[in-house]
């Protein structure tokens, strides 16, 4: 329901034709943490039938601007600074193709107009504004690299770019050839997508002109540039430079670090989507699965010798392309281990909606679920995230921790131990069951003595000799986040009760009436107080 106060802003915003955005720089990015959303997926508009939506016929399932702008509550009661919605321009009309419609948004027709389906310019403003009234950004992904048709001899009258000289001729992909990939078309015959050739200076300029308006009118503060190691590497500095905001972009790839490094930097992109931190927390917390703690390590390793800056990279564990976590790996503390890791280290951390409620649909078009027959419940998943969010933001907003370079202090079978500014992060991939004996020891650079504070669950512990930090899974593999006390002191995180006590080489025992208000797996959950960490 629209409130009085949303239809006085409403009628004023009808009257405006620029929306002010934050013009955010990287630096200001690597401060945010990023809710994914495709628009149509997200929020039904009011009295809009909810039973109504199935993946896996590739339509339309009604969301709109509007119904994410009615919706921005429960994204930032999770603690997001920032969304990133999916291509707002005009896409494909006409009949469903073998393989469904353009509900997604990433088969450009007209990039110089705004897709319908999803609402009109001054809804899309009114989105932008309130994000703003929130002190929240905005992140639009736009796709440059090709248009889309349904032949490989398309009518060119209806795109941004009129004239077949404007594109690449014809010609399929040969992967793992960089020139092909760049310069042929994406697609197949069925839905071949016509390649724009931007080494045209025509196209550049237009280009540039277009990105200009569309941040400027919009009030965008960031964009997501879909297919970037598509397109030549050299167009990247001018259009970025253009758009006047932060990118970054899609440079799908595994976890070689030197092939998509490269596309970071000067002469290429202010930022890119973290896939080889994506394949290495893979790697070690999908269960069953290699649980390689060391290819992580790795990873982290190489990143920070091979990246220009890893702390605006975008860190995320699913997205649109990947199948949701909850496929591969159904324990959740799996899940829940590897995003702490996530929020915890270099880099933005995005959250894919959905991941929050247990989505587990696989590849496209099954890890695109509607989020509304969720109900938008706070489940344990979502009070986890919420309470990453707000541990990052705090330790962001007090102190320099987000220009501190992640530091391994162990690699063990059970997990990792690493180390950002003054946070521990212990971290482990033996999943939920309790294990006698299963432990993992971590030295930290603090001294003996020292009162630590696990934030997951605010029990206080005290750095064993030599700074040796034991943390034993008897009740389960839990994430550990410990931050010195005196860092949280008059802050928002565990605040000191009468009833937390240091406890010195032993643990906390849970109150009794805890047990009944917690449920299944959220016993072996991050609230769960019954948490068997012991310190020497
Ligand atoms: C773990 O990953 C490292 C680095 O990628 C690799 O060298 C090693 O062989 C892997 N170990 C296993 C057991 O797969
Ligand atoms: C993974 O996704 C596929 C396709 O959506 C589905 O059939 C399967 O049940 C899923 N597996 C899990 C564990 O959810
Ligand atoms: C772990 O040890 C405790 C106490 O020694 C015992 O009660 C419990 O059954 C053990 N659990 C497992 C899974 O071995």
């Amino acid at each position: 329901m629209p409130t009085f106060k949303h239809l006085v802003t409403w009628t004023f915003l009808a009257a405006q034709t620029v929306v002010p955005a934050f013009a955010a720089t990287a630096e200001e990015w690597s401060k945010r943490s990023i809710y994914q959303i495709i628009t149509d997926r997200f929020a039904l508009p009011p009295g809009a039938d909810p039973t109504q939506c199935n993946p896996g016929e590739h339509t339309w399932c009604g969301g709109t601007w509007n119904s994410i702008r009615l919706n921005l509550d429960y994204i930032q009661s999770a603690g997001f600074t920032a969304i990133w919605i999916s291509p707002i321009n005009q896409n494909y009309i006409g009949p469903k193709t073998p393989y469904g419609d353009p509900y997604h948004g990433y088969w450009i027709q007209d990039n110089s107009q705004l897709n319908a389906r999803f609402g009109t310019a001054d809804d899309l403003k009114a989105l932008s504004k309130e994000l703003h009234a929130r002190k929240m950004f905005l992140m639009v992904d736009i796709v440059v690299n090709n248009v889309m048709a349904t032949s490989t001899t398309p009518d060119y009258s209806k795109y941004m770019f009129k004239d077949k000289s404007m594109y690449h001729p014809y010609c399929p992909i040969h992967w793992g050839i960089p020139e092909s990939e760049q310069n042929c078309w994406f697609g197949d015959q069925k839905v071949p997508l016509p390649d724009v050739d931007t080494t045209n200076p025509t196209v550049v300029s237009t280009y540039h002109t277009w990105i200009r308006q569309l941040v400027q009118e919009y009030g965008i503060d960031g964009l997501r540039i879909d297919a970037a190691k598509h397109v030549n590497k050299d167009f990247w500095p001018g259009f970025v430079e253009a758009a006047g905001v932060f990118c970054i972009g899609e440079v799908y790839g595994g976890m070689e670090v030197d092939t998509i490094a490269q596309w970071q930097g000067p002469n290429a992109l202010p930022s890119v989507l973290n896939y080889p931190l994506y394949a290495a927390l893979k790697e070690a917390f999908v269960i069953p699965g290699n649980r390689n703690t060391t290819a992580l390590a790795e990873v982290l390793t190489q990143e920070q010798e091979k990246f220009v800056d890893t702390t605006v990279l975008g860190n995320f564990m699913e997205n649109h392309d990947v199948p949701r976590w909850h496929n591969l790996s159904v324990d959740p503390q799996s899940m829940y281990n590897a995003m702490a890791f996530m929020f915890m280290t270099d880099g933005i951390p995005i959250v894919y909606a959905g991941q929050e409620q247990y989505f587990s649909g696989n590849s496209d078009p099954w890890n695109r679920e509607p989020l509304w027959p969720s109900g938008y419940a706070k489940t344990p998943a979502y009070e986890l995230i919420a309470r990453l969010n707000l541990v990052r933001n705090y330790l962001i907003h007090s102190t320099d921790w987000v220009t501190r370079p992640t530091d391994v202090l162990t690699v063990s079978e059970n997990g990792i131990g690493v180390m950002k500014g003054p946070v521990v992060s212990i971290l482990t991939n033996i999943g939920s069951p309790p294990r006698n004996g299963s432990s993992l020891a971590v030295q930290s650079p603090y001294q003996s003595s020292t009162a630590l504070v696990d934030v997951m669950n605010c029990r206080q512990f005290v750095v064993g000799s030599d700074g040796w930090l034991d943390v034993e899974y008897t009740k389960g593999g839990v994430a550990t986040i410990l931050l010195p006390r005196d860092l949280l002191s008059g802050g928002p995180i565990c605040p000191p009760s009468p009833n937390s006590q240091n406890v010195k080489g032993g643990q906390k025992q849970a109150s009794s009436g805890m047990k009944t208000v917690v449920l299944g797996e959220w016993a072996l959950g991050l609230l769960t107080l019954l948490t068997g960490i012991m310190m020497w």
